[in-house]
């Protein structure tokens, strides 16, 4: 399939559009900052109001043409960077003052149902996996990476408790010839997983989501991108995230759980600490869900969970606890291959 075909003729409904609008306001016009473009749902929906304007990021190169009829729509309201968040401070000046910057984490439906990029299951195309701006390819990981470490990630990244004899499995074959397809890696998965057929979703679902996340530096764009947004907003200014994995929501949930006017005091037991943690206030410990109705249309938004939390005053102190948090992620995603 074309990959430019595939970006226009796929239907695309940004997940909880609705809830997200009725967080940021754009009624009362300001600038807005959408991290993941991806097909424009939230950039577009944002731009319909007059007084608004967006400043668009993607990692992802298919994206720009999406982009480019927005800048011609909205030449002076619009603008476009191919890039990845965690680089948000080298493209937005401190001073852009935005009254929110948003996440939407993950893949398009673009670009999962793109059989070049080898995300699917089916995929008879090259074993990509690339969201775009990547140091390695799923093939290099698949075929070169050191057993040990590639059944770490498929145990760690994908929560996979048969990391070990799958990785195993994949590193027999490898000996024999390269896996070329995503099709080749989950038929070997399927037989490292035979034993054990008791799954609702194909048993590659893990490890897939696993070798996605380590070649995209997921969770690390994430440390790095929530860190940078708190830092660009100043009193009022919201942060916005929709994840769609426990990994990614126990990041963001922690992140604002450590930083808010909500952070419990460790223990009742120690004296009560003094609140300089504070960068947010948290509306709700819960996360938002779709509705039965959005669900029924989009089965993608069954999983979303959206968190948002609001800056409540203009200082900003680095999170090192929240990063020393997460720091075996950090280590786990920059392995050398
Ligand atoms: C779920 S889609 C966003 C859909 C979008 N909200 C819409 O309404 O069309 C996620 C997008 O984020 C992009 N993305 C994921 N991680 C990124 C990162 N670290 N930096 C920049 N873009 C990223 C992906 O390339 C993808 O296009």
């Amino acid at each position: 399939m074309n990959a430019t075909m595939s970006l226009e003729k796929t239907i695309h409904y940004p997940v909880m559009l609705n809830q997200v609008l009725s967080i940021i306001s754009p009624q009362h016009g300001g600038t807005f900052i959408d991290c993941t473009f991806g097909g424009g749902g939230y950039s577009q929906a944002i731009l319909k109001f007059p007084g608004t304007k967006v400043l668009a990021i993607d990692r992802d190169k298919l994206t720009q043409s999406s982009a480019n009829l927005l800048v011609k729509r909205f030449p002076k309201r619009f603008d476009f960077f191919q890039e990845k968040f965690s680089n948000l401070d080298k493209i937005v000046q401190q001073n852009l003052n935005p009254r929110a910057i948003i996440f939407d984490l993950g893949l398009s439906s673009f670009q999962l149902l793109d059989s070049e990029r080898g995300f699917s299951f089916e995929s008879k195309n090259f074993l990509n996996m690339e969201m775009g701006i990547n140091e390695h390819s799923a093939y290099n990981v698949i075929n070169t990476l050191d057993k040990e470490y590639l059944g770490n990630i498929i145990k760690i990244l994908g929560e996979e408790r048969d990391g070990k004899i799958i990785a195993n499995k994949i590193d027999k074959y490898r000996r024999k010839k390269p896996i070329k397809t995503s099709q080749e890696l989950a038929s070997i998965i399927n037989d490292a997983k035979k034993n054990y057929n008791n799954y609702k979703r194909n048993p590659a679902t893990k490890t897939f989501q696993a070798i996605r996340i380590f070649v995209n530096q997921e969770l690390t764009e994430l440390i790095l991108g929530l860190i940078k947004a708190a830092k660009l907003l100043s009193n009022g200014g919201v942060l916005i995230v929709i994840s769609f994995h426990s990994l990614e929501d126990r990041i963001v949930k922690s992140f604002f759980n450590l930083y808010s006017n909500l952070r419990k005091n460790p223990s009742r037991y120690l004296p009560m600490k003094e609140n300089k943690t504070s960068l947010f206030k948290l509306i709700s410990k819960n996360p938002l869900v779709a509705d039965v109705k959005e669900i029924k249309k989009n089965i993608r938004s069954r999983s979303a969970k959206l968190r948002y939390a609001i800056r409540n005053n203009n200082s900003f102190f680095y999170p090192d606890e929240f990063k020393n948090k997460f720091l075996n992620y950090f280590k786990l995603e920059s392995g050398k291959i």
